[in-house]
């Protein structure tokens, strides 16, 4: 007997196509760290306003705990684990980790996504396109200006 709360869903993530049964108020966010174990993007407050745990659906930024599940059927989603698959880090990654980009570094996973986003767009940002890209990411620990410092590295090191 099919359960009327629950629905299957077929996701590419991080390149690797996945098929699960969610619930229907599940949101993206459940299903990566809960059911996937890709703990990368981080619940911060769990409703929109701080940016941790922002993925790349389709290749755009969202807040992955404001989007149900059920919404990324048949879409392709990246969190920050796939940034380097292999193991290493990333030319973006190493440019927060050589700026120093964070202190605690809860904030980082959503800051380098959001950062990929807006690189693959546009390579070479002013820093009030940097500062208008990342606005809806919140570092408690106030690193704002670390973290700009990595995002114009990552720009340099990729152009
Ligand atoms: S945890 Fe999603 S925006 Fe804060
Ligand atoms: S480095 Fe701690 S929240 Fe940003």
């Amino acid at each position: 007997m099919t359960n009327p709360h629950t629905a299957e869903i077929t996701v590419t993530v991080n390149g690797a196509e996945q098929t699960l049964t969610v619930r229907h108020h599940w949101s993206l966010l459940d299903v990566l760290r809960e059911a996937l174990g890709l703990t990368g993007a981080k619940r911060g407050c769990d409703r929109g306003e701080c940016g941790s745990c922002t993925v790349l659906l389709d290749r755009t930024p969202v807040n992955a705990c404001q989007v149900l599940a059920i919404r990324a059927d048949g879409h392709d989603v990246l969190t920050v684990e796939g940034l380097a698959p292999a193991g290493e880090l990333s030319p973006l990654q190493q440019a927060f980790l050589d700026e120093d980009g964070g202190q605690c570094g809860f904030c980082t996973p959503g800051f380098v996504m959001a950062t990929r986003a807006l690189l693959d767009g546009n390579p070479s940002p002013t820093d009030a396109e940097i500062r208008e890209a990342l606005s809806g990411n919140l570092c408690r620990c106030n690193a704002y200006g670390r973290i700009l410092a990595s995002v114009r590295a990552a720009a340099a090191c990729a152009s």
